[in-house]
């Protein structure tokens, strides 16, 4: 088993997300829309099963934690509240001559120093090798301007750093020349509309850019309904907007995303490290649960000084993707800001009250907060891999295959009969799908040789593989009858199986 080298990776399981059906470009029949994506026929029963298998385990599975689905556009003053009005912002720059737009924290500079002298100035865009880059680019500024003296060793700072008059003498990103970027200004990330007829400024309203404040908002409605005592938590799933500057890496940072998120309340005096810790961990286990490797998986503490001012403690839970460690999993101890701040602006005493010490207090909460494209994503990266097997003529030729975990897969059995063309073959064929069918996700293929029908199904990840043949209508002996090849897509083994043990024996396998 080979894994491609990171550059091609990505580019491959793009190329496989298209031609497969998991994941096309939004509108791309009109030339695409930037940062939106669309889930096809595979896409969409995957990430149904990372929904499902997070609600299954974040909430049916537990008696502390509940559900909620919260309106996507809520009260204005719910952004007020939380802060998004005044401070969801990112720093953007604009290059004048391409007309590009970039985010300033992922511009990086360094002057060029010969012999103690600024000469002038190198930038990059953010990648895993930012000094690497500067420093190559800062060789060839050298020997472009024919200096001499001695080069030294390049700074890099981000352009949220430079200096006002360290601005016109950075090259933009886009044209390799200085003197065309704008200074960074504050962008406000959420994304506008207007509720009713009435387009004036009473109208607006914002496509919500988290779920989060769903449960913040609810909070006494759910208290009031007398199913939850402290600690509990308050769990979503559901569509969020952010107008992101730079949109990229494929589905990892869009402008329409999904995320699951839950708040969990405790006491104000209960050890906070302790239920971070305990949620950092549920969340690295449940990843592993559904086949992101754990060897993959690293943490990133947010340094206290750059935490916000109400912020104990941000964790997130990176994973190695191809185009770098990143964050995918963020785990934050917000303390009790968010139903401070809530109870502020809407009046309302977001308080609980403790029956057994009967003392009043607003809860502290920590909340697991996760995309679940980032996860689709951090799935399918770990889960491509090439390998060799045989073809019709026992030829070895690479095989690409997605090792989805079975519980994730979205389809859990193919189902084969060997020759199309054989009646009899295909009835019963149709028949073990029919048996299948109501209990999983089966797809049924007549089309081709059976090398060939098997090579769809590895690379869509389909775990198993059923072969209906002349065995399994008695022709080679009763003993046989009724028994249909169960095929594995990693180990490509093959198992003879009863018709009337698939059922039972698949369901345990996927689950
Ligand atoms: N309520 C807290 C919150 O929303 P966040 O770190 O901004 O925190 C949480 O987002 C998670 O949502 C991230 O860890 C990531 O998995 C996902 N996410 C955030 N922005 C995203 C984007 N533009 N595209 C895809 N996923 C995104």
């Amino acid at each position: 088993m080979t894994e491609p080298n990171t550059a091609d990776l990505m580019e491959k399981i793009v190329s496989l997300c298209k031609r497969r059906g998991f994941i096309f470009q939004s509108s791309e029949i009109y030339g695409g829309l930037n940062g939106f994506w669309d889930y096809g026929p595979l896409g969409v029963e995957l990430i149904k099963n990372i929904r499902d298998s997070w609600w299954n385990d974040m909430v049916r599975s537990r008696d502390d934690v509940v559900g909620l689905e919260s309106s996507i556009i809520m009260h204005p003053k719910v952004w007020e509240a939380s802060g998004h009005v005044g401070g969801f912002t990112d720093p953007m720059v604009d290059c004048k001559v391409s007309k590009q737009r970039f985010r300033a924290d992922q511009i990086f500079y360094s002057p060029v120093v010969i012999d103690g002298h600024t000469a002038g100035y190198v930038s990059v865009l953010e990648s895993e090798r930012i000094a690497e880059e500067l420093q190559e680019k800062a060789d060839q500024f050298k020997r472009k301007k024919a200096l001499q003296g001695k080069l030294e060793p390049v700074q890099p700072r981000d352009f949220t750093e430079a200096k006002p008059e360290e601005i016109p003498l950075i090259p933009s990103p886009a044209t390799g020349e200085p003197g065309s970027l704008t200074p960074p200004r504050a962008f406000n990330m959420m994304f506008e509309t207007h509720v009713g007829a009435l387009r004036d400024e009473s109208a607006i309203a914002y496509l919500r850019p988290e779920t989060a404040q769903g449960m913040f908002a609810d909070f006494k409605a759910i208290l009031d309904t007398g199913r939850v005592k402290i600690p509990f938590g308050i769990a979503q799933i559901g569509k969020s907007f952010r107008n992101e500057i730079t949109p990229r890496n494929f589905i990892f940072r869009s402008r329409e995303f999904e995320q699951m998120e839950m708040e969990y309340f405790i006491s104000d005096q209960d050890d906070w490290a302790k239920w971070h810790r305990y949620w950092i961990d549920w969340c690295r286990n449940w990843l592993v649960s559904v086949g992101v490797p754990a060897s993959h998986l690293s943490e990133y503490d947010h340094p206290k000084e750059k935490l916000a001012f109400y912020s104990k403690g941000t964790t997130d839970i990176m994973f190695r993707y191809p185009f770098g460690v990143q964050e995918l999993w963020g785990i934050a101890a917000r303390g009790d800001y968010d139903l401070s701040q809530h109870a502020r602006f809407s009046g309302a005493p977001l308080v609980y009250f403790d029956d057994a010490t009967k003392r009043r207090y607003v809860p502290h909460v920590i909340e697991p907060a996760v995309g679940v494209d980032r996860i689709a994503l951090a799935i399918l990266c770990s889960a491509y891999c090439e390998d060799k097997a045989p073809d019709e003529k026992g030829n070895l030729e690479t095989r690409v295959v997605l090792r989805l975990a079975p519980r994730i897969a979205p389809i859990k059995a193919a189902v084969f009969p060997l020759l199309k063309n054989k009646p009899e073959l295909v009835k019963k064929a149709k028949e073990v799908r029919d048996l299948l069918r109501p209990h999983l996700t089966v797809f049924y293929d007549e089309a081709g040789a059976i090398g060939r029908r098997y090579r769809r199904q590895d690379e869509a990840g389909t775990p198993f593989g059923v072969t209906v043949d002349f065995d399994t209508l008695g022709e080679k002996g009763a003993e046989l009858k009724d028994t249909v090849t169960l095929r594995d897509r990693d180990s490509m083994k093959q198992e003879r199986v009863k018709i009337g043990e698939l059922v039972g024996m698949l369901l345990e396998k996927t689950r």
